[in-house]
């Protein structure tokens, strides 16, 4: 069934000119169609190279945002309407205007996990598996890092030579690992390399042999000697790991590390967009996305 279903997706993005882009955290069967899989950075920068007229980003909204920010003549289609990302939700344009106010010498930093809207006030995007490198380079001592305090956090101790002022947004899922947890996993598995998302917690990510990105961490595994890895961040990177990988063991932090939102997308709702009974389509205003791109294209300047 679920192969029927792969063969009917594949054959209807060739003969529509379809690109599909799916992010990492996608179930196995979606990343198995998609033309391109990987990181919300290189999902990103990826998004404005495809030939393709049309994409379907499976993964969430500000994902498909960036793609249209990008990428303005293309069709972007958003696989699952109801997939937004909670942390992007957290902080708008309205109050970090007043933030702002607060400290008129602060470059603001955004993590790419927030809409659209507010891309458009800050100065530079960053993302997990850029974010130290833009912040050393970005010709600025003080930072304003939103949303994520977590990402902030071990940001700021990479960076000691600068100043940050961090608010308290984060991510729910990678908020459910906690040190009492991971200090349970490393005494059972003692030779396991520890491997983190920096959208943890600081005192979870001071255990890690690794701090990286949904790719960086898929990565580090691939090129690694090690045979046993705990992994801290969404379970289906553990799931992937472990389909790559079947001569070495994986260790999720626990079941329960869905996030909903990225697990919302079946394989169906690709079907229904690329037969338009699905999806939705990202549509911005011009004056916006032109302010939005700014902060975009710096990180990829940087990046
Ligand atoms: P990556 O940049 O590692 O893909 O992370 C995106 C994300 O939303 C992680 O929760
Ligand atoms: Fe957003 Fe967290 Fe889900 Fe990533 S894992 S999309 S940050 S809610």
């Amino acid at each position: 069934m679920i192969k029927d279903i792969q063969k009917q997706i594949l054959k209807l993005k060739e003969e529509n000119d379809v690109c599909i882009l799916a992010h990492s955290y996608m179930a196995q069967e979606i990343k198995e169609i998609a033309d391109f899989t990987g990181d919300s950075y290189a999902l990103a920068v990826k998004s404005a190279k495809v030939p393709q007229k049309t994409v379907i980003m499976c993964g969430v909204r500000f994902m498909a945002e960036t793609v249209k920010i990008l990428a303005p003549e293309k069709k972007v289609i958003l696989s699952n309407p109801d997939a937004g990302c909670p942390m992007a939700e957290q902080m708008d344009k309205e109050t970090i205007s007043l933030v702002k106010e607060q400290y008129p010498d602060y470059a603001v930093v955004a993590y790419i996990n927030t809409t659209a809207s507010l891309k458009t006030i800050c100065d530079v995007c960053v993302t997990s598996s850029s974010a130290v490198e833009i912040c050393k380079k970005l010709d600025a001592d003080k930072i304003l890092f939103i949303p994520d305090c977590n990402l902030g956090s071990y940001v700021a101790k990479q960076v000691p030579e600068k100043e940050f002022k961090l608010l308290h947004g984060g991510c729910p899922t990678h908020a459910k690992i906690s040190e009492s947890k991971l200090l349970e996993a490393m005494e059972k598995h003692p030779n396991a390399k520890v491997l983190v998302h920096p959208e943890c917690q600081p005192d979870v990510v001071q255990h890690a042999d690794y701090v990286g990105s949904t790719s960086g961490i898929v990565n580090f595994v691939k090129q690694s000697e090690d045979k046993e890895f705990i992994i801290g961040t969404e379970i289906s990177i553990a799931e992937e790991l472990q389909y790559a990988c079947p001569d070495k063991q994986f260790y999720p932090m626990s079941k329960d590390l869905i996030c909903p939102n990225m697990k919302a997308t079946t394989l169906m709702d690709v079907y229904g967009c690329l037969k338009g009974t699905f999806g939705d389509e990202i549509t911005m205003d011009e004056e916006k996305r032109l302010q939005a791109k700014k902060c975009i294209d710096e990180m990829i300047r940087l990046g």
